[in-house]
């Protein structure tokens, strides 16, 4: 169904979707507001295939044929023969749904309009667009290739058989597609509150520090990583966007109330991986301080 994808956001969401389609088969067309931004991307996900094809995942054909189907896109229109474009660009709802009305003038009016939104309602998203039933979420995981999982989130006015086309595209590429309403959090990131914003809670209440709260849930309940460790992979920015989101959303609801320790922490600059020191530091992307 979709042989042309145009991925919006060349960051560390946009960079994944774009090596998981071009590793399944479809041209794909990267583009970001930041020139730098797509070649630093695709410059990113010729290394992780070079070590693919170094350690004998990856013949030099699929490896050619892969980075062959990844393409640098120089504008927007640059997408208009896409029959899908999938946003991975900042979580801000105003700048998403302005995106989304550029886009419906320069695709063609079948094109499927996909958000990576992690927290920001779909429906709220496709409201200013001419034709709201093609709007569908689209919710992957980092590191895309290797998180095999993705929520394909139903607008209240997203049509049946463009959330097919997402499932079919999902699974062809290896992922397991889970159907989610349009609700705040959608499935991951509302059950993630208890995990997170807890865990937060929990160091500013000083029950505990960052690092026995990850490594009771790491060698406890069997977590790949803590919550903090995850704040640090993800990028505290995104993440606190999404606890303020999530608590708009719910009305407020105390549940949800998003922490003074992650507001501060944005403000500073302690985003995690991408700024070199969050909850912990890092050097050339690895961990310095253990726990
Ligand atoms: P990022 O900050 O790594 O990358 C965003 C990219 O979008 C940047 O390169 C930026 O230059 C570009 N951009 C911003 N505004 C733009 C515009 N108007 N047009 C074109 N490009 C623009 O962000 P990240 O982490 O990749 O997140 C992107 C989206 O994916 C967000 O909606 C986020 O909530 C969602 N998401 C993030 C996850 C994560 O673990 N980081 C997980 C799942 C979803």
């Amino acid at each position: 169904m979709f042989n042309r994808i145009g991925v919006i956001g060349a960051g560390a969401m946009g960079r994944g979707i774009a090596q998981l389609f071009a590793t399944s088969g479809q041209q794909v067309l990267l583009f970001d507001t930041r020139s730098e931004a797509i070649d630093d991307a695709l410059a990113f996900n010729r290394n992780l295939l070079e070590r693919n094809l170094a350690k004998g995942k990856l013949s030099q054909a699929d490896f050619d044929a892969t980075v062959a189907r990844m393409h640098k896109a120089d504008s927007l229109e640059a997408l208009k023969d896409c029959d899908l474009v999938i946003e991975a660009i900042v979580e801000l709802l105003e700048v998403k749904q302005s995106l989304f009305r550029e886009l419906e003038a320069i695709v063609s009016a079948d094109c499927l309009l996909a958000t990576n939104t992690s927290s920001l309602s779909v429906t709220g998203i496709a409201a200013g667009c001419q034709r709201p039933e093609r709007v569908a979420g689209f919710h992957f995981f980092n590191p895309v290739p290797l998180m095999k999982i993705v929520e394909v989130v139903r607008g209240s006015r997203t049509e049946q058989r463009y959330i097919d086309g997402l499932v079919q595209l999902a699974e062809q590429a290896g992922h397991f597609a889970v159907i989610t309403p349009d609700t705040p959090g959608f499935l991951v990131n509302h059950a993630g509150r208890a995990f997170g914003t807890e865990a937060l809670r929990m160091l500013s209440e000083g029950v505990a520090t960052a690092q026995q709260i990850d490594r009771i849930l790491r060698d406890g309940p069997g977590f790949r990583m803590g919550p903090f460790e995850l704040f640090d992979l993800t990028g505290l920015d995104v993440s606190h966007a999404v606890m303020e989101s999530v608590y708009e959303q719910f009305y407020h609801d105390p549940r949800y109330t998003p922490s003074f320790i992650a507001a501060q922490r944005v403000a500073a600059g302690l985003l995690g991986r991408k700024t070199g020191q969050g909850f912990y530091r890092y050097e050339d992307g690895q961990k310095i301080e253990q726990p």
